[in-house]
């Protein structure tokens, strides 16, 4: 049956590859995509500073989440809060999408470079949360920068799957089916039957239709830390499975540290909360 089920799996993602193949996937994707934002949150763009020049709290903001993102700022649990503005501006905006489509584009041009012809094995390894799938729309209910993962709203939330991708990330995910890059997605998110069930087909939804491997935390695991969970399953990947990471993408530190942390490391943007390590 397990069997089967991953024969339908290869297949899909076969189709999946045959239809990028024949389609330009990645038109109005970028951040300059002025299109893609809400009316409301094109207004905020303008009327507010956040997403754009800062100014008053938002310069301290603006060098505090360089600090976030050089892991200079460590062990945090909410924004500082004059920055509340700041991070739902800059999460909503331009801002956001225009920093995610530089890492993108580093991490499509360095794969476009790897000499992969004969390299079956190679595999990219993605973050779930606020990097395949973004979370904005929950926190413009429950607040930016007061995410907590164990709180039951935000697990009710989860279970819902209504989670949206993050569009640089989508096309990210594209090119590495089109080079032939096998896809695992490796999350924190607890390994039950129903938050499996919610993240796949979430993810099958929002168009991360095939994977390799889709890794949740086993109840068993649940004692060490972030970094050595994923580091012992990147380990794992790469002993057991035979692959080998080039290439893998978080959102948080504890998503790139420790052996193996893959050829190379990529860091999306995010000010709204801090997975120590
Ligand atoms: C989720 O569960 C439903 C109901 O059991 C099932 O039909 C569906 O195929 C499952 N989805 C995934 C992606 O496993
Ligand atoms: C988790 O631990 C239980 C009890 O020790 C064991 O029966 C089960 O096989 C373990 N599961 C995994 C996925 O290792």
């Amino acid at each position: 049956m397990a069997k089967r089920l991953l024969h339908v799996r290869r297949l899909v993602c076969f189709l999946a590859v045959a239809v990028l193949a024949t389609t330009t996937c990645c038109q109005g994707w970028g951040a300059g995509d002025v299109s893609a934002l809400s009316l409301v949150d094109r207004l905020r763009q303008i009327v507010t500073a956040g997403g754009g020049i800062p100014v008053g709290d938002g310069d301290y903001c603006d060098s505090w989440r360089v600090g976030v993102e050089a892991n200079n700022v460590r062990g945090w649990t909410t924004p500082p809060r004059k920055c509340d503005n700041y991070v739902e501006n800059y999460m909503r905006g331009h801002h956001y999408r225009r920093d995610s489509m530089v890492v993108v584009d580093e991490a499509i041009a360095y794969a476009e470079g790897l000499q992969l012809s004969d390299d079956a094995a190679a595999c990219w390894v993605f973050d779930v949360d606020e990097t395949a799938l973004s979370h904005v729309k929950f926190y413009k209910k429950h607040g930016f920068g007061y995410h907590k993962s164990d709180e039951p709203a935000f697990l009710e939330w989860l279970i819902a799957g209504k989670a949206s991708a993050l569009p640089n990330t989508v096309r990210l995910y594209k090119k590495m089916l089109l080079l032939g890059i096998k896809i695992v997605f490796l999350s924190d998110r607890p390994d039950t039957p129903e938050l499996r069930n919610a993240t796949a087909t979430n993810l099958i939804e929002e168009g991360f239709d095939c994977w390799e491997e889709l890794i949740l935390r086993s109840p068993n695991s649940t004692t060490g830390s972030v970094v050595e969970y994923k580091s012992g399953e990147r380990k794992r990947l790469q002993e057991e499975n035979g692959l080998v990471i080039v290439g893998n993408i978080g959102d948080q530190w504890s998503d790139l540290l420790g052996s193996p942390e893959g050829q190379r490391t990529f860091k999306l943007p995010n000010p709204a909360y801090y997975i120590d390590n």
